[in-house]
């Protein structure tokens, strides 16, 4: 029997880990070379109707830091390892068109494995309703097992697409209902991690009928300056804007979301995304609720894959097999969600003393 085998929103993975929406799942042939060594499931980069038109410079910038010179920069040094990922790379540039065959070859090239179509269109109008149909009927029909609607892009312009339309609830519910009406697989919400109403948004969309919260999409941020030559470490004509960070940085704070929503809603769905680069990050959003884990950053890193992280979807399944096997494990289910009840309100940690009162020592 497969230890690694997890049931998913009625899915079956091989294993739980699954490529996270971006340029590790932007094609066919990088679909292809990620099913091959390994990976449970992709999410596709996510796919729109509108042509996108990215930034004339990189999309994408890697920030490492030393021991020697502890600062966060892109620049090459000497012994430094991964901080983060920083991007404000669109969604696919590839049109519907052309990725629907894509997608038949890969599902029928490898049935056993996941295939979930990332999609995004905007809100506020039926023609907007249409459009996230639209895509959803176009994706099933080629054989995707599920959806994951995007809203959760940190560098929209538009008002009513990405990441901002995740602060509201009506929204969601509409888009779900829309989604809902139109195909009949497992759809997953993916967020923002930059709200405050993060808990809310999510009951709203499980509520509407979301098999799944996929959590952390990349936190906005901006990249840094040079002090010497006072240029942005990415800009385009001395120019930048709000982009999103991925990576080991951002692995606490996703932990944070996930926890949030697991204690909110201890029988939801959670598909954990953020920092992880082997067992130990998985690990820690298993026991905070994950079902199921995405990952990106790393497997760009990946040197000699290709951007697919074929090293590393064989790291996570022997370290997360072996480490089953030494505790005794027959699923991940044995030890999801036992973080849940030892994250506390601040009043429920032991003092030193007893003369606590809300922060404040009583007889200060
Ligand atoms: C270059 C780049 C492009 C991305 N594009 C998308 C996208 O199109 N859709 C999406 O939902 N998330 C996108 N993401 C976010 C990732 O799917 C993921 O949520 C985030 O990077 C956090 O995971 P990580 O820490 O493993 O990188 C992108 C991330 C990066 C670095």
């Amino acid at each position: 029997m497969n230890a690694l085998a997890t049931r998913f929103t009625g899915l079956d993975f091989v294993n739980p880990f699954v490529l996270a929406s971006a340029p590790p799942t932007e094609s066919k042939r990088k679909i292809l070379r990620a099913f091959e060594a390994g990976w449970g499931g992709v999410v596709t980069k996510t796919i729109g109707l509108h042509p996108v038109e990215n930034v004339a410079g990189p999309k994408t910038i890697f920030q490492r830091t030393s021991d020697v010179a502890p600062y966060v920069s892109r620049n090459k040094r000497p012994d430094t390892v991964s901080h983060s990922s920083w991007n404000w790379e669109l969604i696919s540039d590839q049109p519907l068109d052309l990725w629907l065959p894509d997608l038949e070859e890969i599902k029928t090239t490898y049935p056993d494995r996941m295939l979930i179509a990332s999609i995004m269109a905007g809100a506020g109008g039926e023609e907007e309703m249409e459009n996230w149909r639209k895509l959803a009927r176009a994706v099933v029909n080629v054989g995707c097992d599920a959806i994951e609607l995007n809203m959760s892009c940190p560098h929209m312009d538009r008002k009513d697409m990405g990441a901002h339309i995740a602060n509201d609830e009506d929204i969601i519910r509409s888009i779900l209902k829309a989604v809902k009406s139109a195909v009949d697989v497992p759809i997953w919400v993916k967020l923002t991690p930059a709200t405050s109403t993060l808990v809310d948004a999510a009951g709203a969309a499980y509520e509407a009928g979301a098999a799944s919260i996929s959590l952390c999409n990349t936190f906005p941020s901006l990249p840094l300056m040079d002090p010497e030559t006072m240029k942005f470490e990415v800009e385009v004509d001395g120019l930048v804007t709000s982009g999103g960070l991925g990576g080991l940085a951002i692995l606490p704070q996703a932990l944070q979301r996930v926890s949030d929503i697991n204690k909110a809603y201890p029988d939801g769905a959670v598909s954990g995304i953020g920092g992880i680069r082997g067992f130990r990050e998985a690990f820690n959003f298993i026991v905070h609720g994950a079902g199921n884990l995405q990952v990106c950053t790393a497997a760009m890193e990946e040197k000699g894959s290709g951007g697919v992280g074929v090293k590393l979807i064989q790291e996570l399944t022997d370290d997360l097999k072996d480490y089953m096997e030494r505790k005794g494990f027959s699923s991940i289910e044995d030890f999801r969600g036992i973080a849940r009840d030892r994250i506390v309100e601040h009043s429920q940690v032991r003092r030193k003393s007893d003369e606590y009162n809300g922060g404040y020592k009583i007889s200060a």
